[in-house]
């Protein structure tokens, strides 16, 4: 990114920086196929993409405490025991029942186990050893993706909760087809990078600044997620 426009930027107040980034973040989609490729057709497309991402990171509030990458953590943390993932894992079958909202895939909120989860210490410190100081915003949300051609679209989540800790509950697929929904980041000046996380598999990523989505579910997959939003502090 040029000098000139970096100093622009960082002479912007913290409400200016929040309005340029929300109308920043609406032109993602655009760089984007139905199936939630980026298509880059030239290098003139694929040069203002990058400024775009770069763009959106630099205006996230304490983005130097991010990794170049948008991912803090991929792993299977202790405190995933056997018992807190059948636990996760039958509570999400649950709320899977009780039908909240659906837009591309399904979004069930949380429920007593992922809430507990969600406002854990033990968590919390977890989380805040690889991307800094955060706090629980005590939001947790079942997602579903388990019919044909859901998925979500490229987006950056809200700075409410800015760091977002995904742990995978289930992943049925073929394994003839030989082709799996993936987590996508696409961090600027940077090849995209598809995460296939095993079940247990946690994955912290800086979801408010790196755009990112999940790619479309083949027939006869399903994807089951929890989701807990942490917020960057000082
Ligand atoms: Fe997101």
């Amino acid at each position: 990114m040029n000098n000139t426009f970096s100093t622009l930027i960082s002479k912007l107040t913290k409400e200016e920086k929040s309005i340029l980034k929300n109308n920043l973040a609406s032109q993602i989609e655009s760089f984007f196929d139905d199936g939630n490729n980026l298509k880059l057709g030239d290098s003139i497309i694929e040069g203002k993409f990058n400024l775009l991402a770069e763009t959106l990171r630099i205006l996230t509030p304490n983005n130097e405490r991010m990794s170049s990458n948008g991912i803090a953590f991929r792993g299977f943390p202790k405190w995933v025991t056997t018992e807190l993932l059948e636990n996760l894992q039958n509570e999400a079958v649950d709320r899977r029942n009780k039908p909240l909202d659906r837009f591309d895939h399904f979004l069930g909120c949380g429920g007593k186990e992922a809430d507990l989860l969600s406002i854990s210490k033990e968590v919390e410190q977890f989380v805040s050893n690889y991307v800094g100081k955060v706090e629980s915003t005590g939001i947790a949300s079942y997602l579903y993706y388990d019919r044909v051609g859901d998925g979500i679209r490229p987006h950056i989540d809200t700075e409410v909760f800015s760091i977002n800790l995904i742990l995978m509950l289930k992943h049925k697929f073929d394994p003839k087809l030989n082709k799996k929904s993936a987590t996508v980041v696409f961090p600027a000046y940077q090849p995209a990078e598809k995460y296939y996380l095993d079940v247990g598999e946690v994955l912290i990523m800086f979801g408010s600044s790196v755009i990112h989505t999940r790619t479309i579910i083949n027939a006869d997959e399903e994807v089951h997620l929890l989701t807990i939003g942490y917020k960057l502090v000082n």
